[in-house]
């Protein structure tokens, strides 16, 4: 073999080599690229080192040179790569990051106002003896209207009877259908339906209706429902209940009224406002227990009675922030929602 053709090898060999090992990104591509470049058997250097035997005798010194300095780069080029490796530090290129720099500060979410409300709710309530229960918000026409003393063809209906979710096999009629609960007084039939009296519960969640949004309606929005019944229940308790609870709520000065009212499912009926700028505004409905609605769930209307209430949670969040339109709570607007 020609000096030129050994020598061309061993260049080819040492920039694979140094291109190889400068690259490998972990300790078993280190040990591959070893066994490639230095193996003791079937190494490339040793493959080289055998051609040396073909070279005239005249050129070995100056081949054999080469061949260990060749030798020396491999070694040098492996040693650097497993020292990287060992320290963790991949080589990079361009500006090398400064650890001292103050870090990107994490943007930290929060609970939107409407939760926010329903835990405080909870709280204040909870502090009275009240638990929380949950119902459905698909709902059967059994739980949102008839056990609620709203038959099929009650007037009642008419407001808050839609939504109603396509049922695969009906024929006609909407017994046996289902629908978007209208108000979560279904729950108070729900839990009593699976619970002797006593109870004392409240339930939070969404309700749907086919308003048309502006400042104070919106076709999804929360209630919060109360339900006490027991032995010896009376009005008076449910306008304690709920003064203690406004007063908790929106503090000891706030004005609360209770107007004569109507609801199939209590008699009698009242419903509730809280005096706002000047102005009487409805927070919701509340009343005793009607004793058709305690037999429709198999309570003995002579033995137990309670107090039912159901109170809008968006209304009671903008009466205590000063927010003055409900749509800013689900315009998803970042920079409202930031303030709360
Ligand atoms: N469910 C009624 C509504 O959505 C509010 C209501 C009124 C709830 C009287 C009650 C109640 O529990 O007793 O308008």
């Amino acid at each position: 073999m020609s000096l030129a053709n050994f020598l061309q090898q061993l260049d080819r060999l040492e920039a694979e080599a140094a291109s190889t090992l400068g690259e490998v990104a972990d300790s078993e591509a280190l040990e591959t690229a070893r066994v490639r470049f230095m193996g003791a058997k079937k190494g490339l250097l040793k493959d080289i080192q055998k051609l040396l035997g073909s070279v005239e005798v005249a050129d070995k010194p100056a081949a054999g040179k080469r061949l260990n300095e060749v030798k020396g780069a491999i070694q040098t080029a492996f040693d650097e790569a497993k020292q990287r490796l060992d320290s963790g530090t991949t080589e990079r290129q361009g500006p090398q990051p400064d650890p001292t720099l103050p870090g990107t500060p994490l943007r930290l979410g929060h609970l939107h106002p409407v939760t926010q409300t329903i835990e405080h709710l909870k709280e204040i309530m909870g502090r009275m003896g009240f638990t929380t229960a949950e119902g459905p918000e698909v709902e059967d026409p059994w739980h949102n209207f008839v056990a609620l003393n709203i038959p099929e063809d009650h007037p009642a209906r008419d407001p808050l009877d839609n939504f109603y979710l396509a049922t695969a096999g009906a024929t006609s009629g909407l017994e046996g259908s289902r629908l978007m609960r209208s108000q979560t007084s279904t729950v108070q039939i729900r839990v009593m339906e699976t619970t002797p009296p006593p109870v004392r519960i409240i339930s939070l969640g969404r309700v749907y209706r086919p308003d048309a949004p502006d400042a104070t309606h919106f076709p999804m929005f929360h209630q919060m429902e109360g339900l006490y019944v027991a032995t010896d229940v009376t009005m008076a308790n449910l306008k304690t209940v709920l003064r203690i609870f406004a007063n908790n709520y929106l503090g000891g000065d706030v004005e609360i009224r209770f107007r004569p009212s109507f609801f199939p499912f209590t008699e009698p009926s009242v419903e509730v406002d809280f005096l706002w700028n000047d102005n009487w505004i409805e927070f919701g409905g509340a009343g005793m227990v009607d004793p058709a609605v305690l037999a429709s769930v198999g309570y003995d209307p002579e033995s137990v009675s309670g107090f039912a209430f159901g109170l809008g949670v968006e209304r009671l969040c903008m009466r205590r922030h000063g927010i003055t339109d409900i749509r800013d709570l689900f315009s998803g607007d970042l920079r409202f929602l930031k303030q709360f």
